[in-house]
């Protein structure tokens, strides 16, 4: 009998596997997307390699694109006791038409195939903290009234849990934050809009900064995330509505974080020469404006560097307070990062390796 993770190659697939491999007894159904046997062969090699002899003789790795009615057809429903459901399309810029196919009705097409797992006692779906949409104040740890989004990702992961609430399923779902590194340790292995939006201002391509300083963000890393999930997913924890995130007192808000970022740009020699100004926040009206003649410059940096912030820069206005007791209450060995250090520990991994372009020589030092 076993666990079912789709997206299982995925950033947090990947570490939910590893940490389950660790953490329970259990036999693993590894789902991917794969067009032809040949990329479904090569994602095979790279988690058997990446797995190592943990996953010997536990792990099963099968195609399954959630676009395609047959998905599912090589997995045998007998088998499954629980699923962890991590595919998605993950762009905040993603367009409506694939959000819909694949964060949608890709659900759509898991849970069906769900209903016809006689044993299964959970059902665990990877969601993100903004299904909250356009909501501000506090946002508890339950289903979300449609309250608008400011990009079709938030939506159709929205779309999903609605979908699933209203299933039947067993269902827990896991609504995490933005993960900004592998740990505290502030290694940086998968770049997402948080870390294009510090290298617009490392490199003066961006001099306005959307948003309110007062802004709550919640950050995680995948080290906690995948704890989480690990956790959450035991039969004896309660299926429910999760907010895996650090609590509201132990969230930086966007001016801390821009405050922190220039302070470690500052060590460096490469952006003092330049003498870069701090960006100045600018109101809702003239981020819109912005937006809007960028998108009419096409082609230009300009456009490039406002299409990265603009999916998801209005959220930086919409104040929210992410509750998580249920989660506290689920997890007593709830350890959630310290931000201000994760935050420092990124923002120092981000200069010295160049976003990823070059070794990180300054932390092996350190490490010495
Ligand atoms: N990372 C975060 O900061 C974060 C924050 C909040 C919520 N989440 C949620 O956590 C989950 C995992 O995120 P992640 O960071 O691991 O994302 P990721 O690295 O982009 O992984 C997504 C996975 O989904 C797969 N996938 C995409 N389209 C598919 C399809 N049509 N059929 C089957 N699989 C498909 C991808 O396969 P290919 O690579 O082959 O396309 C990949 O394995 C997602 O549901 C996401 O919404 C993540």
């Amino acid at each position: 009998m076993g666990i079912l993770i789709t997206g299982a190659d995925g950033y947090l697939g990947r570490r939910a596997v590893s940490a389950l491999l660790e953490t329970t007894g259990d036999e693993f159904v590894l789902a991917v997307r794969a067009a032809d046997a040949a990329e479904l062969a090569a994602k095979r090699d790279r988690l058997d390699a990446e797995l190592g002899a943990a996953g010997h003789g536990r792990v099963t790795v099968v195609g399954a694109d959630l676009t395609r009615d047959d998905a599912l057809a090589d997995v045998d429903p007998r088998r499954v006791t629980a699923i962890v459901h991590a595919a998605a399309v993950t762009r905040f810029s993603v367009d409506r038409e694939t959000a819909q196919r694949v964060n949608v009705d890709g659900t759509v097409r898991l849970a069906r195939f769900a209903r016809r797992c006689p044993d299964l006692r959970r059902f665990t779906l990877l969601s993100t903290l903004y299904t909250a949409g356009r909501h501000t104040g506090d946002v508890p740890e339950r289903r979300h009234e449609d309250a608008g989004f400011v990009n079709f990702y938030e939506w159709s992961k929205w779309r999903a849990e609605q979908h699933l609430f209203d299933s039947g399923l067993p269902l827990s779902v896991l609504r995490l934050p933005t993960v900004i590194a592998e740990d505290d340790g502030g290694t940086v292995v998968q770049y997402n809009a948080f870390h294009n939006t510090l290298k617009l201002f490392y490199y003066g391509l961006l001099s306005l900064m959307p948003g309110e300083p007062s802004t709550p963000l919640a950050l995680g890393t995948a080290a906690f995330t995948s704890a989480a999930v690990a956790h959450l997913v035991r039969p004896e924890v309660p299926a429910g509505i999760y907010h895996v995130t650090p609590d509201p007192a132990q969230t930086l808000t966007l001016g801390q974080l821009i405050d922190l970022t220039f302070d470690v740009y500052e060590r460096d020699d490469n952006f003092r020469r330049r003498n870069l100004m701090r960006p100045i926040y600018c109101d809702r009206q003239s981020f819109d404006d912005m937006v809007d003649i960028a998108r009419r410059l096409k082609g230009g940096p300009i456009e490039q560097a406002v299409a990265s912030v603009a999916p998801f820069g209005t959220q930086l206005y919409l104040h929210k307070t992410f509750r998580n007791e249920a989660l506290r209450a689920a997890w007593p060995g709830y350890a959630a990062p310290d931000p201000l250090a994760l935050a420092d520990a990124v923002c120092d991994h981000l200069v010295a390796s160049r976003w990823g372009r070059q070794p990180v020589t300054r932390q092996l030092e350190g490490a010495l």
